[in-house]
């Protein structure tokens, strides 16, 4: 069974920042013991085999970004966030950030650069992942404080990563439903770097170019502090997403299904 159902999550990073994002993902509720339909291009692994399964992750990337449904697998690329809302309370970075509709862009070239805890007996699991160039594009809205100067403006974004490093680790284990085994996420954590992170909002202070120019030229000069200051908020972003991804397959695939017997 598959339903379209828009997924919000709210998250308090820490006491002066808050997190609130939905995903329009066609969630998979639960598994239903029918063997998974695997699409027959769709590369598959036996377990443990790292090398193959960093072949085969990176494939699915590639060729499967618009998602597979057979198996839970969403849209990767682009990964469409309805709402997604940042309220950093105190600190450098003082701002309320409110992103609608945007798409995250670039998985589809992610390349895996590891993959373990893929055994018959899973319990972590870790993966991570080089996207050349990750981009967060889309509504926005932003009233606030950054470092010193005072923004405002509400308009199209283009929020930009580049070489992004992504590592994902998760807890979870196996949990019987209609008599078949299914890996159940328990923990989820993402942590990520980047070589260069580029901000562009059009229409800041309502429209004003020369205000709007200089800010942006003012936030790409400043972008190492920014980005440590806004890398929780994003961690936490990241964390909610990618939990979602990968909870959707495997809560849809018999885990032992995964993998080629
Ligand atoms: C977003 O910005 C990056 C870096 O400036 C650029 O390469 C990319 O083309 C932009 N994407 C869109 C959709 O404008
Ligand atoms: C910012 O985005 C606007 C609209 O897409 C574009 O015209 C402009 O060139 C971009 N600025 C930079 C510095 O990339």
């Amino acid at each position: 069974m598959c339903v379209c159902v828009s997924l919000s999550l709210k998250c308090k990073i820490d006491r002066s920042m808050k997190l609130q994002i939905a995903l329009l993902l066609a969630v998979t509720i639960i598994g239903t013991g029918h063997a998974a339909k695997f699409p027959s291009a769709f590369s598959q692994c036996k377990q443990e085999d790292a090398t193959c399964l960093l072949q085969a992750v990176t494939a699915t990337f590639r060729n499967f970004h618009k998602g597979v449904p057979e198996i839970g697998l969403v849209p990767l690329d682009p990964l469409r966030i309805d709402k997604m809302d940042i309220i950093q309370g105190d600190g450098p970075i003082n701002i309320v950030l409110n992103f609608r509709k945007v798409d995250l862009l670039g998985f589809s070239e992610a390349q895996i650069k590891k993959a373990s805890g893929f055994t018959a007996n899973p319990t972590k699991m870790d993966m991570s992942l080089l996207v050349p160039v990750a981009s967060l594009v889309g509504g926005y809205k932003i009233n606030g404080k950054v470092l010193i100067l005072p923004i405002q403006g509400e308009g199209a974004s283009n929020m930009t990563m580049v070489n992004c490093d992504i590592s994902l680790k998760w807890t979870g284990n196996l949990v019987e439903r209609n008599g078949k085994q299914f890996y159940q996420v328990d923990k989820f954590k993402v942590h990520f770097d980047t070589t260069r992170f580029y901000m562009n909002f059009t229409n800041l202070f309502n429209g004003d170019k020369a205000l709007g120019d200089n800010m942006n030229v003012f936030l790409n000069d400043n972008w190492q502090d920014i980005l440590k200051e806004l890398k929780p908020a994003i961690s936490a972003a990241f964390t909610k997403i990618f939990e979602a991804v990968v909870s959707n397959v495997f809560n849809k695939v018999p885990y032992s299904e995964l993998y080629l017997a």
